[in-house]
Protein backbone atom coordinates (compact mmCIF):
# COMPACT_ATOMS: atom_id res chain seq x y z
CA UNK A 1 0.00 0.00 0.00
CA UNK A 2 2.90 2.17 0.96
CA UNK A 3 4.72 1.79 -2.24
CA UNK A 4 1.46 2.81 -4.03
CA UNK A 5 0.85 5.68 -2.19
CA UNK A 6 5.00 6.77 -2.93
CA UNK A 7 4.15 6.11 -6.82
CA UNK A 8 1.21 7.88 -6.91
CA UNK A 9 3.05 10.70 -4.80
CA UNK A 10 5.90 11.35 -7.55
CA UNK A 11 3.50 11.10 -10.22
CA UNK A 12 1.36 14.04 -8.37
CA UNK A 13 4.88 16.00 -8.05
CA UNK A 14 6.25 15.60 -11.79
CA UNK A 15 3.06 16.95 -13.01
CA UNK A 16 3.20 19.69 -10.49
CA UNK A 17 7.00 20.95 -10.48
CA UNK A 18 8.73 21.82 -13.07
CA UNK A 19 10.18 18.99 -14.87
CA UNK A 20 10.93 20.07 -18.65
CA UNK A 21 15.04 19.53 -18.50
CA UNK A 22 15.79 22.85 -20.19
CA UNK A 23 18.07 25.75 -19.45
CA UNK A 24 20.94 23.48 -17.89
CA UNK A 25 23.28 26.10 -18.32
CA UNK A 26 21.31 29.99 -18.60
CA UNK A 27 19.74 31.02 -21.09
CA UNK A 28 21.53 33.04 -23.87
CA UNK A 29 19.99 35.35 -26.79
CA UNK A 30 18.30 38.31 -27.76
CA UNK A 31 14.95 39.93 -26.74
CA UNK A 32 13.35 43.30 -28.14
CA UNK A 33 12.30 45.32 -24.74
CA UNK A 34 15.37 47.09 -23.75
CA UNK A 35 16.27 48.87 -27.33
CA UNK A 36 13.19 48.61 -29.07
CA UNK A 37 10.17 48.90 -26.26
CA UNK A 38 7.09 49.67 -27.89
CA UNK A 39 7.91 50.78 -30.94
CA UNK A 40 4.98 49.93 -33.45
CA UNK A 41 4.80 52.66 -35.70
CA UNK A 42 7.01 51.21 -38.77
CA UNK A 43 6.07 53.91 -41.28
CA UNK A 44 8.01 56.31 -39.33
CA UNK A 45 10.72 53.54 -37.39
CA UNK A 46 10.51 50.90 -40.19
CA UNK A 47 14.00 49.98 -38.84
CA UNK A 48 12.96 49.64 -35.26
CA UNK A 49 9.20 48.46 -34.56
CA UNK A 50 8.36 45.25 -33.12
CA UNK A 51 7.89 43.46 -36.23
CA UNK A 52 8.46 40.22 -38.58
CA UNK A 53 10.97 42.20 -40.44
CA UNK A 54 13.15 43.50 -37.36
CA UNK A 55 12.88 39.26 -36.07
CA UNK A 56 14.43 38.01 -39.42
CA UNK A 57 17.25 40.81 -39.54
CA UNK A 58 18.40 40.14 -36.13
CA UNK A 59 18.63 36.12 -36.91
CA UNK A 60 20.50 37.02 -39.70
CA UNK A 61 23.06 38.73 -38.06
CA UNK A 62 23.21 36.41 -35.02
CA UNK A 63 23.91 33.97 -37.73
CA UNK A 64 26.38 35.19 -40.07
CA UNK A 65 28.12 37.72 -37.50
CA UNK A 66 29.27 35.08 -34.92
CA UNK A 67 26.51 35.40 -32.16
CA UNK A 68 24.83 32.12 -32.53
CA UNK A 69 28.09 30.36 -32.49
CA UNK A 70 29.05 32.03 -29.49
CA UNK A 71 26.22 30.45 -27.76
CA UNK A 72 22.99 33.50 -28.69
CA UNK A 73 20.48 31.45 -29.82
CA UNK A 74 17.52 32.38 -28.23
CA UNK A 75 15.68 34.93 -30.56
CA UNK A 76 12.98 37.00 -28.59
CA UNK A 77 9.85 38.62 -28.88
CA UNK A 78 9.05 40.75 -25.75
CA UNK A 79 5.53 42.90 -25.24
CA UNK A 80 3.78 44.68 -28.04
CA UNK A 81 2.84 41.81 -30.77
CA UNK A 82 -0.31 41.42 -29.94
CA UNK A 83 -4.15 42.60 -31.94
CA UNK A 84 -5.84 44.88 -28.99
CA UNK A 85 -8.37 41.80 -29.10
CA UNK A 86 -8.48 38.08 -29.29
CA UNK A 87 -10.52 36.06 -32.40
CA UNK A 88 -14.14 35.15 -32.10
CA UNK A 89 -12.34 31.67 -30.90
CA UNK A 90 -10.63 33.53 -27.86
CA UNK A 91 -7.13 33.24 -29.51
CA UNK A 92 -4.41 35.52 -29.50
CA UNK A 93 -3.86 37.29 -32.62
CA UNK A 94 -0.08 39.02 -33.53
CA UNK A 95 -0.45 42.51 -34.79
CA UNK A 96 -1.67 42.15 -38.66
CA UNK A 97 0.00 44.01 -39.79
CA UNK A 98 3.57 43.55 -38.19
CA UNK A 99 3.66 40.17 -37.85
CA UNK A 100 1.08 39.78 -41.37
CA UNK A 101 2.36 35.83 -41.50
CA UNK A 102 2.04 35.09 -38.10
CA UNK A 103 3.88 33.63 -35.39
CA UNK A 104 4.41 29.92 -36.75
CA UNK A 105 5.69 31.12 -39.06
CA UNK A 106 8.56 33.75 -37.11
CA UNK A 107 9.02 29.84 -35.51
CA UNK A 108 9.83 28.05 -38.70
CA UNK A 109 12.41 31.23 -39.68
CA UNK A 110 14.26 30.78 -36.83
CA UNK A 111 14.41 26.97 -36.24
CA UNK A 112 15.20 27.00 -40.06
CA UNK A 113 18.36 29.05 -38.89
CA UNK A 114 19.14 26.79 -36.04
CA UNK A 115 17.97 29.48 -33.33
CA UNK A 116 14.72 29.28 -30.62
CA UNK A 117 11.88 31.33 -30.90
CA UNK A 118 11.19 32.93 -27.14
CA UNK A 119 7.69 35.30 -26.41
CA UNK A 120 6.42 37.49 -23.98
CA UNK A 121 2.81 37.27 -22.33
CA UNK A 122 1.80 38.26 -18.98
CA UNK A 123 -0.20 35.99 -16.31
CA UNK A 124 -2.91 39.07 -15.64
CA UNK A 125 -5.57 40.77 -18.04
CA UNK A 126 -3.10 42.93 -19.67
CA UNK A 127 0.32 42.60 -20.52
CA UNK A 128 2.48 46.22 -19.23
CA UNK A 129 1.67 47.93 -22.05
CA UNK A 130 -1.72 47.13 -22.43
CA UNK A 131 -2.49 44.28 -25.03
CA UNK A 132 -4.48 41.22 -23.95
CA UNK A 133 -2.72 38.75 -20.78
CA UNK A 134 -3.28 35.15 -20.16
CA UNK A 135 -5.74 35.18 -17.14
CA UNK A 136 -9.15 33.32 -17.73
CA UNK A 137 -7.76 32.03 -20.88
CA UNK A 138 -4.41 29.80 -19.70
CA UNK A 139 -4.74 26.70 -21.55
CA UNK A 140 -6.01 27.93 -24.90
CA UNK A 141 -2.91 29.91 -24.71
CA UNK A 142 -0.28 27.87 -23.52
CA UNK A 143 -1.83 25.56 -26.43
CA UNK A 144 -1.48 28.10 -29.21
CA UNK A 145 2.15 29.13 -27.93
CA UNK A 146 3.03 24.94 -28.67
CA UNK A 147 1.18 25.05 -32.14
CA UNK A 148 3.14 28.41 -32.40
CA UNK A 149 6.31 25.79 -32.07
CA UNK A 150 7.67 28.35 -29.13
CA UNK A 151 10.34 27.55 -27.00
CA UNK A 152 10.60 30.20 -24.35
CA UNK A 153 7.96 31.97 -22.58
CA UNK A 154 8.45 34.76 -20.52
CA UNK A 155 5.26 35.57 -18.15
CA UNK A 156 5.50 38.97 -17.04
CA UNK A 157 3.33 39.84 -14.09
CA UNK A 158 1.16 43.11 -14.21
CA UNK A 159 -2.37 43.82 -13.93
CA UNK A 160 -2.67 40.33 -11.44
CA UNK A 161 -3.12 40.25 -7.79
CA UNK A 162 0.15 39.92 -6.52
CA UNK A 163 -1.27 37.24 -3.91
CA UNK A 164 -2.76 35.23 -6.28
CA UNK A 165 1.20 34.59 -8.39
CA UNK A 166 2.05 32.08 -5.39
CA UNK A 167 -0.62 29.51 -7.47
CA UNK A 168 -0.82 30.79 -10.72
CA UNK A 169 2.65 30.74 -12.00
CA UNK A 170 2.70 26.71 -10.99
CA UNK A 171 -0.51 26.43 -12.73
CA UNK A 172 0.77 28.14 -15.55
CA UNK A 173 3.82 26.16 -15.80
CA UNK A 174 1.99 22.62 -15.25
CA UNK A 175 -0.33 23.87 -18.63
CA UNK A 176 3.17 24.15 -20.27
CA UNK A 177 4.59 20.64 -18.76
CA UNK A 178 1.41 18.81 -19.95
CA UNK A 179 1.21 20.47 -23.23
CA UNK A 180 3.81 18.22 -24.81
CA UNK A 181 6.52 20.80 -26.17
CA UNK A 182 9.35 21.45 -24.20
CA UNK A 183 9.18 25.14 -23.42
CA UNK A 184 11.96 27.19 -21.16
CA UNK A 185 9.48 28.92 -18.67
CA UNK A 186 10.96 32.96 -17.43
CA UNK A 187 8.80 33.92 -14.58
CA UNK A 188 8.68 37.29 -13.33
CA UNK A 189 6.77 36.42 -9.93
CA UNK A 190 9.36 37.30 -7.70
CA UNK A 191 10.05 40.79 -9.09
CA UNK A 192 6.32 41.83 -8.22
CA UNK A 193 6.70 40.65 -4.10
CA UNK A 194 8.35 41.89 -1.19
CA UNK A 195 9.23 38.27 0.22
CA UNK A 196 9.55 36.01 -2.83
CA UNK A 197 8.96 32.26 -1.95
CA UNK A 198 11.84 31.18 -3.85
CA UNK A 199 11.84 27.22 -3.27
CA UNK A 200 8.58 27.46 -4.91
CA UNK A 201 10.02 29.71 -7.56
CA UNK A 202 12.90 27.30 -8.43
CA UNK A 203 10.61 24.55 -8.78
CA UNK A 204 8.26 26.16 -10.90
CA UNK A 205 10.47 28.18 -13.69
CA UNK A 206 13.21 27.82 -15.13
CA UNK A 207 14.41 31.53 -14.56
CA UNK A 208 12.65 34.49 -12.40
CA UNK A 209 13.33 38.23 -12.99
CA UNK A 210 14.33 39.14 -9.04
CA UNK A 211 14.03 42.86 -9.57
CA UNK A 212 13.60 46.06 -10.99
CA UNK A 213 13.50 46.50 -14.95
CA UNK A 214 17.17 47.63 -16.33
CA UNK A 215 17.12 51.16 -18.20
CA UNK A 216 19.83 52.22 -20.41
CA UNK A 217 22.05 53.98 -18.10
CA UNK A 218 24.87 53.24 -15.42
CA UNK A 219 23.20 54.42 -12.25
CA UNK A 220 20.41 51.78 -13.37
CA UNK A 221 23.07 48.55 -13.89
CA UNK A 222 25.19 49.80 -10.59
CA UNK A 223 21.63 49.48 -8.71
CA UNK A 224 20.68 46.21 -9.94
CA UNK A 225 24.13 45.33 -9.16
CA UNK A 226 23.98 46.59 -5.05
CA UNK A 227 20.62 44.91 -5.04
CA UNK A 228 21.70 41.47 -6.18
CA UNK A 229 25.00 41.57 -3.94
CA UNK A 230 22.68 42.71 -0.83
CA UNK A 231 20.15 40.59 -1.02
CA UNK A 232 22.86 37.74 -2.72
CA UNK A 233 22.30 35.38 0.65
CA UNK A 234 18.39 35.01 0.07
CA UNK A 235 18.29 33.51 -3.40
CA UNK A 236 21.62 32.34 -5.14
CA UNK A 237 21.45 29.18 -3.67
CA UNK A 238 18.72 28.67 -5.89
CA UNK A 239 20.52 28.66 -9.09
CA UNK A 240 21.61 25.84 -10.59
CA UNK A 241 21.47 23.54 -13.53
CA UNK A 242 17.46 24.53 -15.10
CA UNK A 243 16.96 27.73 -12.40
CA UNK A 244 18.39 30.74 -12.62
CA UNK A 245 18.35 34.10 -10.98
CA UNK A 246 17.56 36.78 -13.96
CA UNK A 247 19.13 40.53 -13.47
CA UNK A 248 17.46 41.33 -16.99
CA UNK A 249 19.04 41.67 -20.02
CA UNK A 250 21.83 43.40 -21.29
CA UNK A 251 21.91 47.02 -22.46
CA UNK A 252 25.55 46.62 -23.37
CA UNK A 253 25.36 48.66 -26.89
CA UNK A 254 23.12 50.88 -26.53
CA UNK A 255 23.75 54.74 -25.42
CA UNK A 256 23.76 54.62 -21.89
CA UNK A 257 27.11 53.16 -20.98
CA UNK A 258 31.01 53.64 -21.62
CA UNK A 259 33.26 50.72 -22.51
CA UNK A 260 34.54 50.37 -19.42
CA UNK A 261 30.91 49.76 -18.05
CA UNK A 262 30.00 47.55 -20.67
CA UNK A 263 32.57 45.80 -18.86
CA UNK A 264 30.98 45.43 -15.86
CA UNK A 265 27.99 44.20 -16.72
CA UNK A 266 29.12 41.59 -19.13
CA UNK A 267 31.47 39.99 -15.69
CA UNK A 268 29.06 40.40 -13.15
CA UNK A 269 26.17 38.94 -15.05
CA UNK A 270 28.48 36.16 -15.84
CA UNK A 271 29.48 36.10 -12.36
CA UNK A 272 25.73 36.08 -11.19
CA UNK A 273 25.30 32.92 -13.88
CA UNK A 274 23.00 35.18 -15.59
CA UNK A 275 20.85 34.37 -18.43
CA UNK A 276 22.24 36.32 -21.38
CA UNK A 277 19.94 38.53 -23.39
CA UNK A 278 20.97 41.19 -25.54
CA UNK A 279 18.66 43.47 -26.29
CA UNK A 280 20.85 46.17 -28.85
CA UNK A 281 20.34 47.11 -32.64
CA UNK A 282 23.00 44.51 -34.17
CA UNK A 283 22.99 46.22 -37.43
CA UNK A 284 24.39 49.19 -36.05
CA UNK A 285 26.32 48.12 -32.84
CA UNK A 286 29.92 49.95 -32.58
CA UNK A 287 32.26 46.97 -32.44
CA UNK A 288 33.93 47.16 -29.53
CA UNK A 289 30.66 47.10 -27.60
CA UNK A 290 30.13 43.24 -30.16
CA UNK A 291 33.52 42.04 -28.88
CA UNK A 292 32.32 42.35 -25.23
CA UNK A 293 29.43 40.59 -26.02
CA UNK A 294 31.45 38.31 -27.97
CA UNK A 295 34.15 37.47 -25.45
CA UNK A 296 33.97 33.23 -25.39
CA UNK A 297 36.18 33.12 -22.00
CA UNK A 298 33.50 35.12 -20.38
CA UNK A 299 30.21 33.37 -22.03
CA UNK A 300 32.21 30.03 -20.70
CA UNK A 301 31.80 31.52 -17.22
CA UNK A 302 28.75 32.41 -17.62
CA UNK A 303 27.70 28.78 -19.16
CA UNK A 304 30.20 26.67 -16.26
CA UNK A 305 27.87 23.41 -15.69
CA UNK A 306 28.26 23.44 -12.23
CA UNK A 307 25.91 26.82 -12.18
CA UNK A 308 27.14 27.80 -8.90
CA UNK A 309 26.42 31.58 -8.73
CA UNK A 310 29.25 34.10 -8.06
CA UNK A 311 28.79 35.98 -5.02
CA UNK A 312 29.90 39.80 -3.88
CA UNK A 313 32.38 38.47 -0.91
CA UNK A 314 34.27 42.17 -0.35
CA UNK A 315 33.35 45.14 -0.52
CA UNK A 316 35.53 48.48 0.66
CA UNK A 317 36.47 51.80 -0.22
CA UNK A 318 33.81 51.86 -3.23
CA UNK A 319 35.68 48.81 -5.02
CA UNK A 320 34.08 45.01 -4.56
CA UNK A 321 35.21 41.72 -5.23
CA UNK A 322 32.93 38.85 -6.85
CA UNK A 323 34.11 35.34 -6.88
CA UNK A 324 32.35 32.68 -8.83
CA UNK A 325 33.56 28.77 -8.22
CA UNK A 326 33.83 27.03 -11.16
CA UNK A 327 33.23 23.14 -12.09
CA UNK A 328 36.78 22.77 -13.23
CA UNK A 329 38.24 23.67 -9.48
CA UNK A 330 38.98 27.44 -10.62
CA UNK A 331 37.75 30.64 -10.09
CA UNK A 332 36.12 33.55 -11.73
CA UNK A 333 36.93 36.96 -9.73
CA UNK A 334 35.73 40.06 -10.62
CA UNK A 335 37.61 43.61 -8.75
CA UNK A 336 34.95 46.33 -9.56
CA UNK A 337 35.72 49.98 -9.19
CA UNK A 338 32.55 52.11 -8.12
CA UNK A 339 34.99 55.06 -7.40
CA UNK A 340 34.73 57.79 -9.77
CA UNK A 341 38.07 59.24 -9.33
CA UNK A 342 40.04 60.53 -12.36
CA UNK A 343 42.36 57.88 -12.58
CA UNK A 344 42.52 54.18 -11.78
CA UNK A 345 42.15 52.59 -8.85
CA UNK A 346 45.01 49.97 -7.28
CA UNK A 347 42.88 47.30 -5.31
CA UNK A 348 44.81 45.23 -3.04
CA UNK A 349 43.40 41.91 -2.05
CA UNK A 350 44.52 39.39 0.49
CA UNK A 351 43.48 35.49 -0.23
CA UNK A 352 40.57 36.21 3.01
CA UNK A 353 39.42 39.43 0.97
CA UNK A 354 39.21 37.11 -2.17
CA UNK A 355 37.85 34.12 -0.16
CA UNK A 356 39.97 31.49 -2.12
CA UNK A 357 41.93 28.68 -1.14
CA UNK A 358 45.65 29.58 -0.35
CA UNK A 359 47.40 28.37 -3.27
CA UNK A 360 49.50 28.92 -5.98
CA UNK A 361 47.20 30.04 -9.21
CA UNK A 362 47.99 30.86 -12.92
CA UNK A 363 45.89 33.75 -13.38
CA UNK A 364 44.62 35.06 -16.82
CA UNK A 365 42.88 38.50 -17.77
CA UNK A 366 39.33 37.63 -19.32
CA UNK A 367 39.06 41.16 -20.65
CA UNK A 368 43.07 40.56 -22.55
CA UNK A 369 44.31 43.68 -20.50
CA UNK A 370 47.05 42.45 -18.27
CA UNK A 371 49.41 39.41 -19.30
CA UNK A 372 48.48 36.23 -17.52
CA UNK A 373 50.90 35.97 -14.37
CA UNK A 374 51.52 33.42 -11.45
CA UNK A 375 50.06 34.23 -7.89
CA UNK A 376 50.32 32.77 -4.58
CA UNK A 377 50.68 30.68 -2.22
CA UNK A 378 51.22 34.06 -0.42
CA UNK A 379 50.93 37.50 -0.82
CA UNK A 380 48.10 39.86 -1.98
CA UNK A 381 47.27 40.33 -5.05
CA UNK A 382 47.14 43.57 -6.87
CA UNK A 383 45.33 45.07 -9.75
CA UNK A 384 44.35 48.95 -11.32
CA UNK A 385 41.16 49.06 -12.41
CA UNK A 386 39.52 51.83 -14.41
CA UNK A 387 37.30 54.47 -12.93
CA UNK A 388 33.53 52.75 -12.89
CA UNK A 389 35.47 49.85 -14.48
CA UNK A 390 36.48 46.29 -13.80
CA UNK A 391 39.33 43.60 -13.79
CA UNK A 392 38.16 40.22 -14.56
CA UNK A 393 40.45 37.34 -14.13
CA UNK A 394 40.20 33.68 -13.99
CA UNK A 395 41.97 32.13 -11.37
CA UNK A 396 43.93 28.83 -12.38
CA UNK A 397 45.20 26.45 -9.26
CA UNK A 398 48.94 25.17 -10.76
CA UNK A 399 48.82 21.83 -10.07
CA UNK A 400 52.10 20.78 -7.17
CA UNK A 401 54.68 19.35 -10.35
CA UNK A 402 54.31 22.74 -12.00
CA UNK A 403 54.94 24.80 -8.86
CA UNK A 404 57.83 22.07 -8.05
CA UNK A 405 59.12 22.59 -11.95
CA UNK A 406 59.03 26.63 -11.25
CA UNK A 407 60.50 27.17 -8.34
CA UNK A 408 63.44 24.41 -9.78
CA UNK A 409 63.70 26.83 -12.77
CA UNK A 410 64.30 29.39 -10.79
CA UNK A 411 66.77 27.93 -8.59
CA UNK A 412 68.56 26.95 -12.16
CA UNK A 413 68.39 30.83 -12.99
CA UNK A 414 69.71 31.72 -9.70
CA UNK A 415 72.62 29.83 -10.15
CA UNK A 416 73.36 31.02 -13.34
CA UNK A 417 73.19 34.57 -12.17
CA UNK A 418 75.80 33.95 -9.57
CA UNK A 419 77.82 31.88 -12.00
C1 LIG B 1 7.86 44.67 -17.68
C2 LIG B 1 9.06 43.73 -17.74
C3 LIG B 1 10.00 44.18 -18.84
C4 LIG B 1 9.27 44.19 -20.17
C5 LIG B 1 8.03 45.08 -20.07
C6 LIG B 1 7.17 44.98 -21.29
O1 LIG B 1 8.20 45.95 -17.27
O2 LIG B 1 9.73 43.69 -16.52
O3 LIG B 1 11.11 43.31 -18.92
O4 LIG B 1 8.90 42.88 -20.51
O5 LIG B 1 7.23 44.74 -18.95
O6 LIG B 1 6.01 45.75 -21.18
Amino acid sequence: MMQIFLVFAGVVSCAVALDNGLALTPPMGWLTWQRFRCITDCKQYPNECISEALIKRTADIMLSEGYLDAGYNYVGIDDCWLEKKRDENDRLVPDRERFPNGMKAIADYLHDKGFKFALYQDYGNMTCMGYPGVLGYEAIDVQTFAEWDVDYIKLDGCYIDIAKMDTGYPHFGKLMNESGRPMVYSCSWPAYQKEPDYASIAKHCNLWRNWDDIQDSWSSLSTIMTWFAENQDTFAKYAGPGNWNDPDMLIIGNYGLSLDQAKVQMAIWSMLAAPLFMSVDLATIRPEFKEILLNRDIIAIDQDVLGKQGLRVWNGSRCEIWRRELSDGSYALAFVNRRDDGTPYVIKASFEAMDIPEQAYEVQDLYKEDADRTFGPDGEFSTRVNPLGVKYFKFVPKKSNEILQESQNQKKNYSVNKI
